[in-house]
């Protein structure tokens, strides 16, 4: 198929019922207010209950996405899930998302990129669509990351929530849709954030879970720096690529991982204020699944209007990065 692009023609969002205030976490650890709002911005995140798991959210999601894009479920012939928190290690939660939604004529399978998923499962689905390889793609960012913090550790604790946001792609003009999709990743960066325990190398036993190996641990301060620097070369990239400049851009959409670091990236690109969506105050950082709730808060709230400029960057765990362009 010549001369097509994959536009965004459905989003949704969900999220647990739960919240977790600066408050709570003020009764848990050493901690304040103060501290949160100030060094990271967030006021509260969403925790899932006991029972809850990543599926759960991410089918509501994508029902919604569905819904909107007014296609039936068997149109589906491509379904990337990005997760970190998978409902289980096998099969994917990409498949037991397409068994509870129907979609039975999907490939489907999980991407681990950590708060790049999203943009990782955008930027495949892409290039399925461009090359006449799917018609229809769902690509959905999900993930119970409270279940995977340690509530004794400040310097993660106040920082991850939980949601799911969802996107359909389909083929559209040229001139719309994803214009420049870029991924990357460092592996040399493999352990400022992870989970040690719980795989092959150590595997899971009573005593790795007594001593918390599951759960994240991160050098934040250290990743504070090579998130901002990545997330604006490869939103530069992106622009570049696209022949536009960062004036041209109506939205900037960065993954919500610190309020300091989407002010510097948005300072570094020359994108004002008003054109940058934060709502890091109230979902915390929700990995693969900030930007899909991002964007479909924003489309919800109609901020985003036919032939907008939407700029898409990411940073997560690997370490993987990424950047997309679209043209509503
Ligand atoms: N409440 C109060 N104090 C805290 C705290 C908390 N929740 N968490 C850490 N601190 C303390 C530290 O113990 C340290 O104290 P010390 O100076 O006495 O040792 C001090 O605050 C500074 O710690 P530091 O880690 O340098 O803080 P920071 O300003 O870098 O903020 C992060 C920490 C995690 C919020 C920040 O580094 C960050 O957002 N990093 C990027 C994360 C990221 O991009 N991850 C990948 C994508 S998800």
């Amino acid at each position: 198929m010549a001369n097509v692009n994959a536009g965004v023609l459905g989003t949704g969002h969900a999220y647990p019922e739960g919240i977790l205030t600066n408050a709570d976490l003020e009764k848990m650890v050493d901690t304040s207010d103060e501290w949160i709002t100030k060094r990271v911005g967030i006021k509260q995140r969403r925790k899932a209950a006991p029972g809850e798991y990543t599926s759960l959210f991410a089918v509501r999601a994508a029902r919604q996405a569905i819904e909107r894009a007014r296609i039936d479920p068997s149109e589906i012939d491509l379904l990337l899930c990005a997760t970190v928190t998978p409902d289980q290690i096998l099969p994917s939660t990409g498949c037991l998302i397409q068994a509870e939604l129907g979609a039975n004529n999907a490939a489907a399978m999980d991407i681990v990129a950590a708060c790049s998923g999203f943009l990782y499962g955008l930027t495949l689905a892409d290039t399925m669509i461009r090359t006449g390889q799917s018609r229809c793609a769902l690509v959905i960012g999900a993930e119970i990351l409270t279940q995977y913090v340690d509530y004794t550790d400040r310097s993660t604790c106040v920082i991850f929530g939980d949601g799911a946001g969802a996107a359909i792609l389909g083929p559209v003009e040229a001139e719309r849709g994803i214009l420049a999709a870029r991924i990357k990743s460092d592996g040399r960066f493999a352990e400022q954030l992870y989970s040690p325990g719980g795989g092959t190398r150590v595997p899971p036993t009573a005593e790795t879970i007594a001593t918390g190996q599951h759960f994240f641990k991160m050098k934040g301060n250290e990743l504070f720096k090579v998130a901002v620097r990545s997330m604006t070369e490869i939103s530069r990239d992106v622009l570049e690529e696209a022949g536009v400049t960062a004036d041209d851009v109506s939205l900037f959409i960065p993954h919500q991982a610190n309020q300091r670091i989407t002010d510097a990236v948005a300072s570094k690109l020359g994108v004002d204020d008003a054109r940058v969506y934060s709502n890091i105050a109230m979902h915390g950082n929700t990995s693969s699944a900030s930007i899909p709730i991002a964007l479909d808060e924003c489309v919800e709230a109609g901020r985003i209007k036919p032939n907008d400029l939407v700029l898409l960057a990411s940073f997560g765990g690997g370490a993987t990065w990424g950047g997309v362009l679209l043209r509503w």
